[in-house]
């Protein structure tokens, strides 16, 4: 048996391409002690991972990617061979692996066992019920915090996080305003995800645009993407904002000095309280966050939006969508049944 595979070709130079990215037929894996055989089911394609195709990243929170290699990301699983009493067979598991239709769980690697009772669509475990679902739930939950009334703004907002952001703001109430890259998006926001205005951050008159679409200001500033933006925003922000700061996709990857707002004391005379998250560190909520999420699904109140593609050798094409803005909803690689 052979495995497919789709490694880093070569260090991206700013936005990934799909020509970073290499297909590669390799030979099977043999779990070794301890180890165990994932059939890969789908791949969760995360904006995020941009940053360890970087040599020397600068976090601390996982290593540059090596050239050559399969590429990082998150997978949904089944466990077809194990040799590890505490990776049963027949698991279903999300993990950090790699873009491959057959991986090795060894015991150093991350990842979680999943509870699949038929209720939703597997792929939804990566999303919605993931975590972009969960950072969406826990940015406007615990940091957010709207009030019914309220201006919620968001970036990247018919994305992944974004998407889920929207319906959740506007479920506690709020008004709600996204930012895409193009008019046709911008159309979608509203149309499919119930956005209340949308603004276009490429527009020319983009401190007009913001104006005219939150005439009372802006108390809740969902932020996926950092950069110029943030700048523009923070001119817009009302009395006591609070802006839960999710990620900042036009700094992964940058090839300039990442930008930093000039006008930051608008925070001071603003009292506005501006807070990074890291969903993953609040693990042990995500029960109370899937159950929320979950039944507002099953009322229909939240619908989840998936951008699919078909094949693992998808993955170079669907990571460099999501900087070029194609996606709407998560993008998900179904690798295989
Ligand atoms: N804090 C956490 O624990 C956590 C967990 C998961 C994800 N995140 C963060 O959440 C954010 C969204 O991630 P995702 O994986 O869900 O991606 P996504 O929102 O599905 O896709 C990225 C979106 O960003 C927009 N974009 C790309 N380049 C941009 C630029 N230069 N300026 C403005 N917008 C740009 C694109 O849409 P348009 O161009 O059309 O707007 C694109 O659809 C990322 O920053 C990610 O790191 C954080």
């Amino acid at each position: 048996m052979k495995n497919i595979q789709v490694t880093l070709a070569k260090r991206p130079n700013g936005k990934p391409k799909a020509s970073d990215f290499k297909i590669v037929k390799s030979k099977m894996y043999k779990p070794g002690e301890r180890e165990a055989l994932v059939k890969n089911l789908f791949v969760s394609l995360d904006a995020g991972f941009r940053n360890w195709m970087d040599e020397g990243s600068g976090d601390n929170v996982l290593p540059a990617m090596p050239i050559g290699q399969p590429v990082m990301g998150l997978i949904l699983g089944q466990i077809i061979e194990s040799n590890n009493a505490e990776i049963p067979k027949g698991a279903t598991v999300m993990a950090r692996l790699a873009w491959e239709e057959y991986s090795l769980l060894t015991p150093n690697d991350w990842w979680v066992e999943i509870e699949d009772d038929g209720s939703v669509p597997l792929s939804y475990h990566l999303g919605v019920l993931g975590d972009t679902g969960m950072s969406a739930y826990f940015g406007l939950t615990d940091i957010g915090k709207p009030e019914p009334g309220e201006t919620v703004l968001i970036s990247a907002a018919g994305g992944a996080v974004g998407s889920v952001a929207g319906q959740i703001a506007k479920l506690m109430g709020a008004r709600t305003i996204g930012f895409a890259g193009n008019d046709e998006k911008c159309k979608r926001l509203v149309d499919v995800l119930g956005y209340d205005a949308t603004i276009n951050y490429n527009s020319e008159s983009l401190d007009r645009e913001m104006a005219a679409a939150c005439p009372a200001g802006v108390d809740v500033y969902f932020d996926n993407v950092g950069g110029p933006l943030l700048e523009t925003v923070l001119d817009h922000i009302n009395e006591g904002a609070r802006i839960p700061f999710c990620g900042a996709v036009a700094d992964y990857g940058a090839q300039s000095e990442s930008w930093g707002p000039s006008n930051l004391f608008q925070i001071v005379t603003k009292w506005a309280t501006l807070q990074g998250f890291m969903t993953h560190t609040k693990l042990d909520r995500y029960p109370e966050a899937r159950a929320q999420l979950k039944e507002w699904l099953a009322s229909g109140q939240l619908v989840a939006h998936e951008q699919m593609y078909e094949g693992v050798e998808q993955c170079g094409v669907a990571f460099a969508d999501l900087f070029a803005g194609n996606n709407f909803g998560k993008a998900v690689v179904h690798v295989q049944d």
